[in-house]
This record gives structure tokens, C-alpha cells and sequence, in this order.
């Protein structure tokens, strides 16, 4: 069983250079970012402070208000048309019924349940880490419902959450996570673009949300150091 405190963490890491990092490589990188900001961006573009004013936050209990906020975000995606188990029309209730019937396992440790939260405090983006697999699995775990609500896409959520996913992977003593997605997706070039491996691609895995059918891309990260 496996209790925590919740964990917060906010965008700002981007900037400060990875924890470890010897002083020679983060002045390097430091000067190359001034260098790269000269050349390119002027008038200067706005820092991730100022565009990503974001939180990544593990829930450790759904309640009303998680419940609320998540179903807000798995609505807004099914209706946008991602593949994420749901067909059309979706009702609140039945968005309700799936986080509220993930409550209970993710206090008793099952699941880690990471949310992206605004500076107003309203949820926009989850992704779940599935730790309680079959006992020949104790080293794995699957990453699922990656969702940024669209209003807030493009920001680096995503990554971020992913990350903190991997993290909590980490600490949870997973070495080996896999996940799937919808071929040439979002969520794909998200993977893609983190450091996952393709696996393959499955034709007519799922179905889009009005009914067409979709292939999926199996992907896999090793944690190991
Ligand atoms: C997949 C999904 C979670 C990605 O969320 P996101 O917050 O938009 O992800 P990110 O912002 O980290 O990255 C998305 C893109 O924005 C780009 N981006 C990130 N920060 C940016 C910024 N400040 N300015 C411009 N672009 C930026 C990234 O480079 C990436 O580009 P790419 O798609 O060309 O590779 C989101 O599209 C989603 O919820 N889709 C519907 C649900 C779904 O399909 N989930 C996957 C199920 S497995």
C-alpha cells in the first residue's frame, strides 16, 4: 500500500536547470539561452512563468471538487473527439461514475492520479499511472488517461504531466512503463517527442468517439537509472 503526502511542483523547474546539474553545464546552458534570446527573440517572447502559470499536483483523494474538475477535462477532450474509452454523446453522469469509481483505488494506492491545475485552482489536465497490475508485473506500469482540456493545450502540460507520471513511477519502484495511443495523434508526438519507444501499431484497436475506427501505437519507457 503506498500513501503521500500530495506533491506539488509548478513550471518554474524548466528554468532552473535539472536538480544535480554541475554549475559549469547549467552557466553554459545559461549563456546559451542569453545568446539564443539576443538573436532570436526580440522583442522577447514571454517566459514559462509568464505563459505557464500552472501546477502539477498528485491527488492522493478524489473528492466532489477532483471529481468535479476531472470530469470537466475528460468531457471537453470526448467531445473534442480523442479516443479515451468513451463514444458520444457523453453525459456528465457517466464521466462522474469513472473518476468516482477510481476513488477508492487511488487511496488504497493502486493509482496515482496527477492533476494540472490553473492559478485559479481549476483542473485542466490528469494522467493516471496504473500501479496495481498482475503479481508477474511488480516492476511495470501503464501510463493512461493523458488529458489536457483544449483550452489549455500546447503549453507543455502534457510533458509536464508525463513527467511527473514518470517520476511518481519512479518512486512508486516501477522500472519498466507502456501505454497506447492512437496512431499519428497528439498523444503520440507527445510520447514520441518524451523519449518512448514505438512498439508497433495494432489497426482498429478502438473506436473514435462517434464510431470510426482507429488504429493504436504501443509504446514503452524504461525507468531503469
Ligand atoms: C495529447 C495531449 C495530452 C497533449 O497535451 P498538451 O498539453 O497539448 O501537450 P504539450 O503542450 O506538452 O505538447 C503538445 C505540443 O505543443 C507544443 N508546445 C508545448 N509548449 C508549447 C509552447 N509554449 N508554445 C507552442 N507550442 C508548444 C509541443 O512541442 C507539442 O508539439 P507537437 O504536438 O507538434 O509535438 C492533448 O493533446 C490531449 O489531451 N489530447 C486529447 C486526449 C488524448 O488523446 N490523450 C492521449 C491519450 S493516450
Amino acid at each position: 500500500m503506498r500513501r503521500r503526502i500530495g506533491t506539488i511542483w509548478t513550471l518554474d523547474f524548466i528554468s532552473a536547470g535539472p536538480a544535480g546539474s554541475s554549475p559549469l553545464l547549467v552557466a553554459t546552458a545559461k549563456k546559451f539561452c542569453e545568446s539564443r534570446l539576443k538573436l532570436d527573440n526580440f522583442p522577447p517572447r514571454p517566459t514559462n512563468k509568464d505563459v505557464n502559470p500552472f501546477r502539477i499536483r498528485e491527488l492522493t483523494t478524489l473528492g466532489d471538487r477532483e471529481i468535479e474538475g476531472l470530469s470537466e477535462v475528460l468531457i471537453d477532450c470526448v467531445e473534442g473527439g480523442a479516443s479515451v474509452s468513451f463514444m458520444l454523446p457523453f453525459s456528465r453522469a457517466k464521466a462522474e461514475e469513472f473518476w468516482c469509481g477510481l476513488s477508492e483505488s487511488v487511496a488504497r494506492g493502486e493509482r496515482l492520479v496527477y492533476v494540472a491545475e490553473n492559478d485559479a485552482g481549476t483542473i485542466v489536465g490528469t494522467v493516471t499511472v496504473i500501479l496495481k497490475l498482475p503479481e508477474n508485473q511488480p516492476h511495470r506500469a501503464d501510463v493512461a488517461k493523458m488529458l489536457v482540456h483544449r483550452s489549455a493545450r500546447r503549453m507543455g502540460l502534457g510533458a509536464a504531466l508525463l513527467a511527473a507520471a514518470e517520476r511518481g513511477a519512479i518512486g512508486a519502484g516501477k522500472t519498466l512503463l507502456v501505454l497506447d495511443t492512437v496512431s499519428d495523434s497528439d498523444g503520440h508526438r507527445l510520447y514520441a517527442g518524451q523519449g518512448w519507444t514505438r512498439c508497433g501499431e495494432i489497426p482498429d484497436y478502438a473506436l473514435w468517439p462517434d464510431g470510426r475506427p482507429c488504429a493504436a501505437t504501443i509504446f514503452f519507457k524504461s525507468l531503469k537509472p
